[in-house]
């Protein structure tokens, strides 16, 4: 009777996990069909951003770059990219040809205290790392002034190529002085304290800069987007669509618009009671909610909660690990290495629960419950960022619907080949989420629509890139390619 009565409690409180498990499925389904919806909305909110001011909750910020890079610049340019949990500083040299740009890139993580300090802590520490790059490579005492491009990858109302405001800090920085300062203008100001002769000739956002590198190579990038520590999206658009700024004219007739997507919001994105949570217990809450459902500084955390919630309710996991309490302490990589442990026993996850979790010695039935965790938040997130991509091209017209081409059959339109250049460790490090990503865009798009839409991986674009527009928009290198 013992025994049997130990199969039944057994049961039952599996019975209780799949419940959650099952539950959690639903809530983050994500059919062809309801894909379709956050592509319109994408592109219905795309629309309302550049018609007003506020529109939207899609910013759509004009970035005042209005050509972007083909080749033929020439010179030595520097770089400083700004905006994840690393920074990177580095040098390239242009020789007028197109050629594999073989950047010196240095990198060094941002002290955490550095994130909510002061401004000029921040920018003095960015300006001694630079000093002693540029040391290295060029002499720092040159009469020459070098260019730098500026990646700053948070939203920034922009007042030229080469400065603008931040608007609002994302992605855990929170320093408070710089919130509406001019951003170009405080690194400047830290690189004259530091006796550098460096001018700040353009400010851009990753998206911007990876979409700059991804056209340097292909010049069929029409769109950015990065899905790292945050997600973003920028993409090519004609003057005479920003419709907030009447008059607005360029010799190219467009420019990029950073979207700044992270803060994307519709009703028809699949939401859990865990990204409630989660968007409560934030420092930004109801801020960036497509981010939080999609990026690296969060899916982590969204497993964490289910595994807390399956822990509260049964003892599959053994007794309830106060770990599971603290937010952000099962980390994004981590979830991966979890989710694609192929070994048959899950050592992986024994390990990373254990060791990070302090969940130790679980059946083999509850580790496999955990990689399944991992596959749904994930695969609902790389769906949701395929959605997002082809709103762009539905707004551009290059997602086959036939919107600028009448209403001739989908087979009848000739798709012009669409590049996208794609960069951040989620897309480039994890093999699952990128699966998934082009899983949904051929679902989406359909075959015979998706097979002209190219996804390029850039490396080090958002870096390079800037560097490449400190180039094509410094007065010996204008050209117009648009
Ligand atoms: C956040 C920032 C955005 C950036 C993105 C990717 O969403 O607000 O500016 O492009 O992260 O780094």
């Amino acid at each position: 009777a013992l025994v049997v009565g130990r199969r039944v409690r057994s049961r039952r409180k599996w019975k209780r996990v799949v419940g959650v498990l099952k539950e959690l499925e639903e809530r983050c389904e994500t059919t062809v069909g309801r894909l379709k919806q956050v592509v319109d909305a994408m592109a219905v909110e795309m629309h309302a951003g550049l018609a007003s001011e506020g529109g939207s909750k899609l910013k759509m910020l004009l970035t005042f770059v209005d050509n972007l890079p083909s080749g033929s610049e020439k010179g030595i340019f520097y770089a400083l990219d700004l905006g994840g949990t690393n920074f990177r500083v580095l040098r390239v040299e242009l020789g007028g040809q197109r050629s594999d740009l073989d950047p010196d890139v240095e990198q060094q993580p941002i002290p955490e205290q550095l994130m909510t300090g002061r401004s000029e802590d921040l920018f003095d520490f960015i300006a001694s790392s630079l000093y002693q790059f540029v040391e290295k490579n060029d002499s720092v005492q040159s009469p020459i002034t070098k260019l730098l491009g500026f990646t700053f990858s948070f939203p920034v109302k922009q007042t030229s190529v080469s400065s603008g405001v931040l608007i609002k800090w994302t992605k855990g920085f929170a320093i408070r002085d710089m919130v509406e300062k001019e951003v170009a203008g405080a690194l400047q100001q830290a690189l004259i304290r530091k006796g550098l002769n460096m001018r700040v000739s353009v400010l851009v956002n990753d998206t911007v800069g990876t979409l700059a590198l991804g056209h340097y190579h292909d010049a069929d990038t029409v769109a950015a987007v990065i899905i790292g520590t945050g997600t973003n999206a920028c993409y090519w658009e004609r003057t005479d669509a920003i419709i907030k700024c009447q008059g607005l004219l360029t010799t190219s007739g467009g420019m990029v618009v950073n979207m700044e997507w992270g803060n994307f919001w519709s009703s028809h994105l699949p939401r859990t009671s865990y990204d409630i949570e989660l968007d409560a217990e934030s420092p930004n809450p109801n801020d960036q909610g497509f981010e939080k459902m999609i990026s690296g500084m969060y899916l982590g955390d969204i497993v964490r909660r289910v595994i807390l919630r399956m822990s509260e309710e049964s003892d599959v996991f053994g007794p309830v690990s106060s770990r599971l309490y603290l937010p952000f302490t099962l980390r994004t990589p981590l979830m991966a290495a979890m989710h694609e442990d192929d070994s048959p026993e899950l050592t992986q996850v024994a390990r990373i629960l254990k060791d990070v979790l302090d969940i130790p010695d679980i059946p083999l039935k509850a580790r496999k419950l955990v990689v399944k965790i991992c596959d749904v938040v994930t695969r609902r997130a790389a769906r949701l960022a395929a959605a997002g991509i082809v709103g762009i091209l539905k707004k551009i017209g290059r997602d086959g619907s036939g919107g600028i081409t009448g209403g001739r059959s989908r087979s009848d339109i000739k798709m012009r080949r669409t590049a996208v250049a794609v960069e951040g460790s989620l897309y480039t490090q994890y093999t699952m989420f990128r699966e998934y990503l082009h899983e949904a865009l051929n679902e989406i798009l359909g075959e015979d629509i998706a097979q002209h839409v190219v996804v390029i991986v850039t490396e080090d674009g958002s870096g390079t890139g800037a560097a490449l527009l400190a180039a094509s928009h410094s007065s010996e290198n204008v050209n117009n390619i648009q």
